[in-house]
């Protein structure tokens, strides 16, 4: 059998001196630099979709939403986990494991977090060959452990349910404090590596797809690294334009991905002088804003993407005739089928 050659990562750049001037890149990405290899090449660049069927808009108001679920690993965490990852390479904290080199000899990605973060580490880890060892609580759908493990993964699911993820955390920094040399622990909420994947992705994405129309950018927060670096990427280009944070209405809610801030530990990354107006959406409205996506657009996403594009049908609502409303889809709704929410008609 013919054996296909691969380029390691770290090989030395190519010689492009001796190039004709015809073929010869203008600019070329340093050939360490992780972020060109295939797989985290691939993530981003998502389309830009116009709703029109899931909700009434007034008119001149139009309203875009950013398909995240189309990334590689199935959600716009895929953005934010290369962007630690590649960071963490460059501040000399990871390696990408030479040809030969057995990936126990590297250290390993280690995260609590049972949704898709930890499924963009594991697909990443598996890319590049670094080990990842994920730690959740123990009622963790099986769907998602099975995904994590199929990538890979090192999956500790033994944090029992009534600890929760703070458990998880708790367990994280104990494994990590005994053997600190072997991991490397991202902490996505409090790495700016994580916001800096918005400001230079999705934001700059979104402000060329949109042909600098966006007036509006409206986005739930989990760790708050998508509505902070997409915001601050977009004022930059207009000071105008207004960002909507999307908040569930209570504590105990079903909106998965997203956190009620006033009732949790605020992420260090979330400056709320940066956030121009909250929008509260229930679970129900999200849950039944999801299906609409799903039954009146073809879109088939996450509850998330539901309550988003709820909040940014109120802010449609009021909004000036020229408006453009830009929202995120950060998840894909194969993530969540053996909800009940699918079935209510
Ligand atoms: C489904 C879903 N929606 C929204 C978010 C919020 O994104 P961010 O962490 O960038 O605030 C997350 C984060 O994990 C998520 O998984």
């Amino acid at each position: 059998m013919q054996s296909i050659e691969t380029t390691p990562l770290h090989a030395a750049a190519p010689q492009t001196a001796t190039l004709p001037d015809t073929i010869r890149p203008e600019t070329t990405l340093p050939a360490a630099d992780v972020r060109s290899h295939p797989l985290l090449a691939a993530i981003g660049h998502t389309p830009l979709i116009e709703l029109t069927r899931v909700g009434d808009l007034p008119g001149g108001v139009r309203l875009l939403a950013k398909a995240e679920f189309m990334n590689p690993g199935g959600s716009i965490k895929d953005r934010a986990a290369a962007e630690m990852v590649a960071d963490g390479i460059d501040r000399g904290l990871l390696t990408v494991p030479s040809p030969g080199q057995a990936p126990a000899e590297v250290p390993t990605i280690i995260d609590a977090t049972s949704g898709n973060t930890g499924i963009a580490f594991a697909m990443i880890g598996a890319s590049l060959g670094i080990p990842v060892t994920l730690v959740m609580p123990e009622n963790t759908s099986p769907e998602r452990k099975a995904t994590m493990r199929h990538l890979g993964a090192t999956v500790i699911d033994t944090v029992p349910a009534e600890d929760g993820s703070d458990g998880a955390f708790e367990m994280v920094r104990e494994i990590v404090a005994a053997n600190p040399g072997r991991y490397f622990y991202p902490d996505q909420y409090d790495n700016p590596a994580n916001t800096r994947a918005h400001e230079w992705g999705t934001g700059a994405e979104i402000w060329q797809q949109s042909g600098g129309t966006v007036t509006h950018f409206v986005a739930s927060m989990g760790t708050s690294g998508t509505l902070m670096g997409t915001s601050r990427r977009l004022k930059r280009e207009n000071s105008s334009v207004r960002s909507i944070a999307v908040q569930p209405d209570s504590p105990l809610h079903g909106i998965e991905g997203t956190k009620h801030m006033a009732s949790t530990i605020r992420p260090s990354i979330l400056d709320d002088s940066i956030i121009d107006e909250v929008v509260v959406v229930s679970t129900a409205r999200a849950y039944e804003t999801t299906r609409r996506l799903a039954l009146r657009e073809g879109l088939f996403c996450g509850i998330s993407s539901g309550a988003n594009t709820a909040a940014a049908l109120d802010v449609a609502r009021r909004a000036e005739p020229g408006s453009v409303i830009v929202t995120v889809l950060p998840d894909t709704g194969s993530r969540y089928l053996s909800d009940h929410f699918w079935e209510a008609r």
